[in-house]
């Protein structure tokens, strides 16, 4: 059911229907607005793989918007910290804005770590059926934790983190996946060709 025929618990709040709408956006744009939501631990390269994604579809033609987790928690997020009910409203926040991007016929790539499969399939369930690639930064937590580029499983493990993802906190991994990356063992090239494959296989690129 898309979000206009959804009735609202206020009887009183009712959708308008503009003029210009998703297809015309996407029309204008010469392009299919899909989300490639990247989920994976702290360190496991969502960032990196989808800034060198959207700057390959740049590349190519296509308009992007990049949401990026630690970005995000600086604006909109601000208020949000990382007990399980705050990540679950961060994804739930995320989820409708990238909906808004998709709506205005962008390819929206996202990078959080969205630890639990609930809110990763409530978000898959706000878009058509298609339009959702949940990419899985499939990189193991020591491999992670050796990287640690911003120093904080160094702090989680000393106990100076509460609730650190893979460490005191859980991480749900994907089961199926529609993109499986392992960073430790690809380049970030050949992780982005895995991508692009995965958005032509749908018809989403050319
Ligand atoms: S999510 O769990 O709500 O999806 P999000 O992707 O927005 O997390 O933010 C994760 C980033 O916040 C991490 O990359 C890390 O830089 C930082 N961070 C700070 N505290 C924590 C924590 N307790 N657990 C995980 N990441 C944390």
């Amino acid at each position: 059911m898309s979000a206009a025929d959804m009735p609202h618990p206020d009887e009183n709040v009712v959708w308008h229907r503009h003029a210009i709408d998703k297809e015309f956006r996407a029309e204008q744009k010469k392009q299919r607005p899909a989300l490639l939501w990247f989920t994976g631990l702290s360190g496991s390269g969502k960032s990196t793989v989808a800034g060198a994604l959207e700057s390959a579809l740049s590349g190519l033609g296509y308009h992007t918007y990049l949401l990026d987790g630690d970005n995000v928690r600086h604006g909109l997020c601000r208020d949000l910290g990382f007990s399980d009910q705050d990540r679950r409203e961060n994804i739930r926040r995320v989820g409708e804005v990238a909906k808004l991007m998709n709506d205005a016929g962008l390819i929206v790539l996202s990078a959080f770590i969205s630890p639990f499969r609930e809110e990763r399939q409530l978000v898959r369930d706000l878009l058509p059926e298609g339009e959702f690639f949940e990419v899985f930064v499939d990189t193991p937590l020591d491999v992670c934790e050796s990287r640690d580029p911003k120093g904080l499983y160094k702090k989680a493990r000393a106990g100076e983190i509460k609730a650190f993802t893979g460490i005191s906190s859980a991480y749900e991994a994907p089961e199926a996946p529609e993109v499986h990356l392992h960073t430790a063992e690809g380049s970030v090239d050949a992780m982005v060709g895995q991508c692009l494959d995965a958005l032509k296989k749908a018809g989403v690129i050319a």
